[in-house]
């Protein structure tokens, strides 16, 4: 990962220089100095490539003007933080190979400088830890980016809590990516123990503990298991002694790998299941966040951590579990595990923190990406203000969120025969009916719901985000803790 440091503006003897441009916009500052220098010839070439300066545009000159190279980042027609940081997202693979490089981002707001520099962290970050014999020459390289700024302690300043966001985001990254082997359960929580450091207070629960609660429903998923379940409860107290408040609550399904137990799923793809964690992943990574920027909220964070394999001591289609709640559930398919450990979490959560709002993440349904595709993750929510509250969150930080309806109707589905109600209600409308079965342990506290199947894990690069893990809710949720609790 790059070091981003913020400096004076000067220009460069040579090197790698990036200018950050406006559409159609005439060069200035050190742009403008540099293209002198090089007697017209960067203007020219940038002409001749048909650099237009369109926003996340990227056009790399070779040797021109005394520099080794000059990458050209188009910053669009409205110069807004979204495109800043898509301009810094544009800039990392053009200098995959560059050990350091210049941006000229003087001409820039420092807030917006800051925000470059936060999209090239994050689209230069990559797991690598299982490389071994990667070549010299496909490594990426970048180790300091400098950035001209016109105030650079300001840019520095606007800078630190972002950093703090990045590195939630890579920890959100790094546990998605990491294979089932290595992150079961036990590990995941011991990663989670990493937040003491940042000031986080975590407690970690364990079957004895969990089936002393009466948490029938997530240790129902766990008992097929060779590897123990977890429970991770993360608090952040950071509201101002004067302006105590009830917490805001995170809470993530935590499943480290999802065979689907009994009902088994097919063999093709099943690999992805390791991301079957994505959304205790995102609430560990924006706990992270969240106290790395010193935000001032209570904030809570809960995970529940099982792996769901088939054994001989795996529950079966067919059983009846007593979630912590006391409501009974007829389990009908086994692969519809996460709704069974959300139960038990967020009965735990709201009974314990009487939160001011619950909102939980989850790789739920494979319903979802046929409803919504990977460019919205679905939001489902029992409270208004918060569903508007989680979509403006998701839109300032580019996590779309789309909302579902809730109802009666979709609620009848998941009537039982013999028990309070079943895990599945069948094909139709099936991510409804798995946040139809959420809502039931909410307890009428304000609540949403983020199925986020689709956007876990993307199969194509975007501007800040490489393919591979997303961390799709950290960003969200660390803007959701400023927008409602640090106003
Ligand atoms: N983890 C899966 C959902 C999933 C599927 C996430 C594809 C990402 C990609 C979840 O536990 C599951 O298996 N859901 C079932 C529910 C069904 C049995 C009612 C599904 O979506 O098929
Ligand atoms: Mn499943
Ligand atoms: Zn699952």
């Amino acid at each position: 990962m790059p070091d981003i440091a913020f400096v004076k503006p000067a220009l460069p003897k040579g090197g790698a220089l990036v200018l950050p441009l406006a559409e159609e916009a005439a060069l200035v500052g050190l742009a403008k100095e540099a293209d002198q220098a090089s007697g017209g010839a960067i203007a020219r070439a940038l002409e001749a490539a048909g650099f237009k300066g369109r926003k996340g545009q990227a056009t790399t000159l070779w040797a021109v003007g005394g520099f080794a190279k000059v990458v050209a980042v188009g910053l669009g027609k409205e110069i807004t933080p979204e495109a800043t940081e898509a301009a810094g997202g544009a800039l990392a693979p053009a200098l995959a190979q560059d050990r350091e490089a210049l941006v000229a981002a003087e001409a820039l707001d420092p807030a917006l400088a800051a925000q470059l520099g936060f999209g090239a962290l994050l689209r230069a970050w990559r797991f690598d830890r299982y490389r071994t014999k990667e070549k010299e020459e496909d490594k990426p390289k970048l180790e300091r980016l400098a950035i001209a700024a016109a105030n650079p302690n300001a840019a520095k300043a606007a800078f630190a809590p972002l950093r703090a966001v990045a590195d939630g985001v890579f920890l959100t990254r790094e546990l998605v990516s990491e294979p089932p082997n290595v992150l079961h359960p036990t590990e995941f929580a011991e990663r989670c123990k990493g937040l003491e450091r940042l000031g986080v207070e975590v407690e970690i629960l364990g079957p004895k503990e969990m089936k002393r609660l009466g948490f029938g429903a997530l240790l129902g998923v766990a008992q097929g298991s060779a590897q123990e379940p977890r429970m991770v409860v993360m608090q952040w107290k950071g509201a101002p002694r004067g302006k105590k408040q009830k917490p805001l609550a995170l809470i993530g399904k935590g499943v480290t790998f999802d065979t689907g137990g009994i009902s088994i799923k097919p063999a093709g793809g099943m690999e992805d299941m390791k991301w079957d964690m994505a959304g205790a992943g995102a609430v560990v990574g924006a706990m992270a966040a969240i106290a790395g920027r010193k935000a001032k909220a209570d904030v809570i964070g809960l995970v529940g951590l099982v792996e769901n394999m088939p054994s001989g001591t795996a529950q079966r289609p067919g059983d009846v579990v007593k979630t912590y709640s006391g409501q009974t559930v007829e389990v009908i398919n086994t692969d519809a595990e996460g709704r069974l450990v959300l139960a038990d979490v967020i009965w735990y959560c709201q009974e314990r923190f009487d939160p001011r709002a619950m909102v939980d993440l989850a790789t739920l349904t494979g319903a979802i990406i046929i409803s919504l595709g990977h460019e919205h993750a679905g939001l489902f929510a029992n409270d208004e203000e918060l569903a508007q509250r989680v979509i403006a969150a998701g839109a300032a930080v580019g996590e779309a969120c789309w909302r579902m309806p809730l109802g009666e109707a979709y609620d009848k589905q998941i009537k039982s025969e013999i028990a309070d109600m079943k895990n599945v209600g069948g094909r139709p409308g099936g991510a409804i009916t798995a946040a139809q079965f959420i809502q039931r342990f909410a307890n009428g506290k304000p609540w949403a719901h983020l199925d986020i199947a689709g956007t876990a894990w993307s199969s194509k690069d975007r501007p800040t985000v490489p393919k591979g893990a997303t961390a799709f809710g950290v960003r969200l949720l660390d803007r959701l803790v400023r927008d409602m609790a640090e106003e």
